[in-house]
């Protein structure tokens, strides 16, 4: 299993070119699901995660390819691919493979959209919190299907197609809003979500289905309202930069000290998160051509900080500024509101020399004036990147195990750091 090693110290100075989002594009190509014409998506990122759904996608009948090589296009940069669901052969999503990814349980909303009936397993994915499905198939309902739970799967018909109808989600949840309005698209009549998510992420979805043919307005609002259409066609989508990794970037380069121009980022995805590092001494620039992040000399001060839906300081950044604020001049609070059990790189940042305690969903984090490197154990997607983060500033060497999870979700990594004169390598095997 690879392990990445870092030997910290080194301030970072230089350019990171910022990914296509993840989170954008796995919706996205499932939404390819909705059409028999091709969706083509430019600007995906080459991660383990995209590669994994194209897998489960081919499974239903979806073909891909991919545009030839050229010069943007090298092994592990973002692409464009052409994805085609001319027909669907399965309607069937197996255990074997939802539960290694839990965004491909989202495949039940055009499944059921389009061919009258879903079947898909009851996912697994991230170890951060219970997860439940139950706003999705409430909301299903609501829209007309049928639903029962047969052996661990999810069994959704509707023999004549949705009807369309209104649905109040009770908690706010990105994927539950993709789906329902994924499966909208196709209903009968017009159909209201309110207390959706206002993700980016959704508003670059609904700006696809709508180049598809979809009828939806009120997207990065709570309130979404989607006319259904009888059939969608093709369209050619570009996916957003990705917010997570350029907010993890720019808290490196808060962490280590330096100046990093994050390439391509765009400050209105991030706005909250920009203002809470910038409360943190670091100097923030933005421009039409990305984000500059600048900390010279000055200690980091330390922050509060909770997390909240969009517009709100993300959850996927929670880890990250944790790891910052371990060095910080005093006390911080962080406090977790979207998933409970999300603190699991505390105990691997205690063995770096963090002084964190838990007081239920806040971690109290008093700063240290210096890490130590050690062995540490990557436990899911963000988690691990803090621990890199930390790694980064900490004396001495740190080896992080259990890579597979950053491979998930952060493109070139490795690369991407050391071409700001951070020392990290892959050590394979
Ligand atoms: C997405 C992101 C993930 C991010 C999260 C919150 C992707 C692929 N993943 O995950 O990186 O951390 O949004 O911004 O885009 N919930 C229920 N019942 C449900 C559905 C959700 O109780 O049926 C709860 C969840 O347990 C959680 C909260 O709602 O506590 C928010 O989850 P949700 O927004 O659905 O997260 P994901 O879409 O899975």
């Amino acid at each position: 299993m690879d392990r990445i090693r870092i030997r910290g110290g080194n301030q970072l100075n230089g350019t990171i070119p910022v990914s296509g989002a993840k989170n954008a594009a796995l919706p996205l190509m499932i939404a390819s699901l909705l059409t028999d014409d091709t969706l083509t998506l430019e600007n995906v990122p080459h991660l383990a995660d995209v590669e994994l759904l194209i897998r489960i996608l081919g499974n239903h009948g979806v073909d891909y390819s991919v545009n030839g090589r050229r010069e943007n296009q090298r092994k592990g940069h973002s692409r464009t691919i052409h994805f085609s669901a001319r027909s669907i052969v399965d309607t069937t999503a197996p255990y074997e493979l939802v539960s290694k990814m839990r965004a491909s349980f989202w495949v039940i909303g055009p499944l059921l959209a389009r061919m009258g009936e879903a079947r898909v397993s009851l996912p697994g994915g991230c170890a951060i919190g219970t997860r439940p499905v139950d706003l999705f198939i409430d909301g299903l309902r609501a829209l007309g299907a049928e639903i029962e739970i047969d052996g661990g799967y999810v069994v959704a018909r509707a023999k004549n197609g949705l009807s369309g109808g209104r649905y109040r989600f009770p908690k706010v949840s990105v994927g539950a809003t993709h789906v329902l309005m994924m499966a909208a698209t196709l209903a009968k009549h017009e159909t209201v979500l309110e207390n959706a998510a206002r993700e980016p992420e959704i508003v670059n979805l609904a700006e696809c289905l709508n180049a598809m043919g979809a009828k939806i307005s009120g997207f990065g609002t709570s309130t979404i309202r989607i006319t259904g259409v009888t059939s969608l066609s093709g369209a050619r989508h570009r996916i957003i930069p990705d917010r997570i990794e350029t907010g993890t970037y720019a808290l490196a380069a808060a962490m280590t000290g330096g100046d990093v121009f994050l390439e391509g980022a765009r400050a209105d995805l991030l706005e909250a998160a920009l203002k809470t590092i910038e409360q943190t001494g670091t100097e923030i620039t933005r421009t039409n051509a990305g984000i500059r992040v600048k900390r010279n000399g000055a200690g980091i001060a330390a922050v509060d900080m909770e997390t909240e839906p969009f517009p709100g300081f993300p959850t996927d950044l929670q880890a990250q500024f944790m790891a910052l604020m371990t060095m910080a001049q005093g006390q911080s609070r962080i406090t977790e509101t979207i998933f409970e059990n999300r603190f699991m790189h505390v105990q691997e940042l205690a063995r770096l020399g963090a002084r964190i305690s838990l007081s239920g969903q806040t971690a109290i984090v008093d700063g240290v004036e210096r890490l130590r490197g050690a062995p540490v154990m990557a436990t899911d997607l963000r988690a691990s990147v803090s621990l890199v983060i930390a790694g980064l500033a900490a004396e001495g060497e740190t080896l992080v195990n259990r890579v597979y999870h950053l491979d998930r979700g952060f493109e070139r990594l490795e690369e991407k750091l050391s071409g700001c004169g951070a020392q990290i390598e892959r050590i394979s095997g």
